[in-house]
């Protein structure tokens, strides 16, 4: 008897599959640990192949393309060192990056562009946050006073741009971006200044950027007399009325660290607005790595921007934390299929090719044919941010 009912129970659990092996995650944190450790790999490469004096920006023509510290990316390869240093805690990580980080010093003087938080904070910030450096701080601190330099109270935004008369006082979406430097800027010098001109040029943002759908124009100008809009428009983007990828997800960071960062629910409700145009468009693809703009005529016979999907991942991770139950859940497992795909042969290169950047396949100015289906520093810098974000959320 006692065996007939063991046998039944065998026979049940057999039917009912509860004998079978459970489904292999899409992502896990054994899955980003390797993918940082080849980020490792790479840029150890990329350490022992960059001349002193050379920021890496993108490969082309088998060939790796740099700029000088005044390019708005300066940044990100030292940022992607100090990550890469967190990770393994490895001196050799730590003494690229702040050799590579010292070398933007002058930057804290620089006050004609807006993308100073990208440049100091990336590099300076990460370098700060990972060893309390007081050199780094202080340069940090009048790298802020330049950025803040740059704001208008009557627009109450700060300009992102000068090398064009065409326009009286540009500001674009990933302006956003840059804001969080103020806010630490704030906290570390005690000058609520900062801070206000971070709050002001968010409002500004929201009460302009957004259309109905939750799509963000890339620029907007505005008079400085009245603080009203004359136009809004692209630069980068398909057409003026298109949601520019890396803009979108450009917003969603900003929107998220500044609800992060000042508690303020407009932010957040804004943040899960744009999430939610991203993740519910139907030009997002199964993979969820973004085409270069979601109104690329083309699509599906157009570039991706996997940019554009790390800086998305980054985000969502980050946002996930904020929200409770479905919603975490819907930007949590969205974050993991990006990093999977990244993490994949489509988009993760070769040991060695690439010009030992991490990731393929980005887009910086299409209409420009300038940097189209190529790797880009910052895709890695956020690739690397986003793995990071996800191990610790884990
Ligand atoms: N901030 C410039 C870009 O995203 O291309």
């Amino acid at each position: 008897m006692k065996k007939t009912i063991i046998a039944i129970l065998a026979l049940l659990i057999g039917a009912f599959g509860c004998t079978e092996e459970p489904e292999e995650p899409i992502f896990s944190v054994e899955k980003a640990k390797e993918a940082l450790d080849f980020g490792v790999i790479q840029y150890q490469h990329k350490m022992n192949a960059t001349p002193p004096g050379k920021v890496p920006v993108t490969f082309k023509d088998d060939t790796v393309r740099y700029s000088d510290i005044y390019w708005w990316v300066s940044g990100f390869y030292p940022g992607s060192l100090w990550y890469l240093f967190e990770y393994t805690g490895n001196e050799i990580f730590k003494n690229e990056a702040h050799k590579r980080t010292m070398f933007l010093e002058p930057l804290k003087d620089h006050r004609a562009t807006h993308d100073l938080g990208f440049m100091l904070y990336c590099s300076f910030g990460n370098g700060l946050r990972l060893t309390g450096n007081d050199e780094y701080k202080q340069i940090l601190l009048t790298g802020a006073e330049s950025l803040a330099s740059r704001y208008n109270p009557v627009v109450e935004a700060i300009k992102s741009w000068d090398w064009s008369d065409e326009w009286q006082f540009p500001v674009i979406i990933d302006n956003m971006m840059n804001l969080e430097f103020l806010m630490w800027a704030a906290e570390a010098s005690g000058n609520e200044n900062f801070e206000n001109i971070a709050m002001n040029h968010s409002y500004t943002s929201k009460n302009n950027f957004y259309r109905d759908d939750y799509s963000s124009y890339h620029v907007i100008d505005f008079d400085t007399l009245t603080g009203n809009v004359i136009n809004k428009f692209t630069h980068q983007g398909y057409s003026d009325e298109s949601a520019w990828a890396r803009g979108q997800s450009w917003g969603l960071y900003g929107f998220t660290m500044m609800f992060r960062e000042s508690g303020e629910e407009y932010f957040l409700n804004l943040a899960m607005n744009i999430a939610d145009f991203l993740l519910d468009h139907p030009n997002l693809p199964e993979d969820k790595i973004p085409y270069w703009d979601y109104d690329a005529p083309d699509i599906p016979d157009t570039y991706r921007d996997a940019s554009a999907g790390a800086i998305m991942a980054s985000a969502l991770l980050e946002l996930s934390t904020f929200v409770e139950d479905a919603k975490s859940e819907k930007y949590f497992n969205a974050a993991e299929i990006i990093l999977a795909n990244l993490s994949s042969e489509n988009y993760m290169a070769n040991e060695g090719e690439n010009g030992n950047f991490i990731l393929k396949h980005s887009v910086g100015f299409l209409p420009a044919d300038s940097e189209v289906d190529v790797p880009l520093s910052y895709a890695d810098y956020y690739f690397i941010e986003a793995l990071h974000r996800y191990i610790n959320i884990k």
